[in-house]
């Protein structure tokens, strides 16, 4: 297992490139079940998560080539075993994006139920109740979501809440129903209508991805394609943050600025001088402290909850009192803990932190707990007195593609070492 080291106090200065979004690539990857020929896959970023759902379909049977640049070919005709067992589900939750496209596509799937996990407890209780309208016949058994169905049928769907993965899932399964499946509050973030349209270019017939009802006319087979997977913009919000926290000058391309607006207006909020190109964005700080901001979460477009813990980490070193509540998430303040243990001001009162800036924090040994929690704790090492020492980064390592390498590249002093 790998730490990091950081030492604390360079001004971020420089270019980096984004990657592909693991968000739009963990689905894609999952929609190559539904393809009669084999679909490429571009732009896909070089992640733990990528590679644990590689194994995944690899262990189903279905061929994957890769090429230097990341470039993914799957060709699903090989398959020969519907299952995802509960050892890669358990570490990666998207795994049950398989469970729509096998179900739809081949009439049966075995599929772990994922279990709880360090930001609350999860369900998808949502996906199931949208398959089994379909006409899906499931029962879990042994900890395994034991699923059949001659075909799938269109149906009317109003989702009790908003769910990506849960839209996501039940659009794959729609593709190859009979007849026309509408989904009411469906989730609307830019992921979801990757994927939209990555189906569309196999023959999907969807209409109204992005909005909050998403109608698809069932198809009778799918075929192969090639697609490029839209830019992170978690890991672009990421990095903006780790500038302003800095106090540095950072441009980052291939990306997409029209995704981050709530992300951007809040860094605006907080002092930031922002331009934007068409794939490209800059942040400066003219040398000021950031001021702190009140950020509440909420799906797409309102602010991401994936950028809540990076923004915590801003206001713990901001001027002024920021109030930041979670509400896509029960748990989702694992980071405050580690944060205080550098020396910041926060109080966590049920799904609200209200932190109050301090002039500096001090190095410590962190642990990481989960995907973005871990990513705060990086940008709080940044800015901390000292060398601070980020463990148990496989949690990094899932989302963001050679992050030492990065802010490297942008004047960090930042290193990877053996625990
Ligand atoms: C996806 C993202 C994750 C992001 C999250 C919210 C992927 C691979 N992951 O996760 O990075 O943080 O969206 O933007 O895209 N819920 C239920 N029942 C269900 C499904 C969800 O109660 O069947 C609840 C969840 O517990 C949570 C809320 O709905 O409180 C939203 O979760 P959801 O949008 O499903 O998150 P994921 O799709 O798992």
């Amino acid at each position: 297992m790998d730490k990091l080291i950081i030492q604390g106090g360079a001004k971020l200065h420089g270019d980096i490139r984004i990657s592909g979004a693991k968000n739009a690539a963990l689905p894609i990857l999952a929609a190559t079940l539904l393809a009669d020929g084999p679909v490429t896959i571009g732009n896909v970023p070089h992640l733990h998560d990528i590679t644990t759902t590689m194994e995944l379909l690899g262990q189903m049977g279905l061929e994957l080539t890769v090429d230097e640049k990341m470039n993914i070919e799957v060709d699903a005709s090989t398959i020969r075993e519907f299952f995802a067992p509960y050892e890669l589900v358990r570490t990666m939750r998207a795994s049950i994006l398989v469970l729509g496209p096998l179900l739809t596509r081949f009439g049966r799937a075995d599929v772990s139920l994922p279990g709880g996990c360090a930001i609350g407890s999860r369900p998808v209780n949502l996906h199931l109740q949208g398959l089994a309208a379909m006409g899906a016949d499931l029962t879990v058994d042994g900890g395994y979501i034991r699923a059949s169905a001659k075909r799938l049928k269109g149906v009317d769907l109003v989702m009790d809440l908003v769910t990506v993965t849960g839209t996501e899932n039940l659009m794959m399964a729609a593709t190859l129903a009979k007849g026309v499946t509408v989904i009411r509050n469906a989730a609307r973030e830019p992921e979801v209508v990757d994927l939209a349209n990555c189906l569309i270019s196999m023959g999907a017939r969807i209409e109204g991805a992005g909005t909050d009802t998403v109608r698809i006319e069932g198809v009778d087979s799918l075929s192969g394609t090639t697609y490029e997977i839209l830019p992170d913009r978690i890991e672009t919000g990421t990095y903006l943050v780790a500038a302003a926290m800095t106090g540095g000058n950072v441009r980052l391309k291939n990306t997409r600025p029209e995704l981050l607006e709530a992300v951007l207006a809040k860094l605006n909020e907080a002092g930031a001088a922002i331009t934007t190109g068409e794939n490209w964005i800059e942040i400066g700080m003219n040398g000021q402290r950031p001021r702190a901001v009140s950020i509440h979460t909420s799906p797409y477009p309102g602010f991401p909850t994936d950028m809540q813990a990076q923004f915590t980490a801003l206001n713990c070193i901001a001027e002024g009192t920021g109030v930041i509540t979670e509400s896509v998430f029960e748990n989702r303040f694992m980071h405050v803990l580690e944060l205080q243990r550098m020396g910041a001001q926060v109080k966590v009162e049920g799904n609200t932190a209200i932190t109050t800036g301090v002039d500096y924090l001090k190095s410590a040994p962190l642990m990481a707990t989960d995907l973005r929690a871990s990513a705060s704790l990086v940008l709080a090492g940044l800015v901390a007195r000292g060398a601070t020492e980020v463990d148990r980064i496989y949690h990094i390592d899932r989302g963001y593609e050679t992050i030492e390498e990065k802010l490297s590249n942008l004047g960090a002093h930042i290193r990877r070492v053996p625990s």
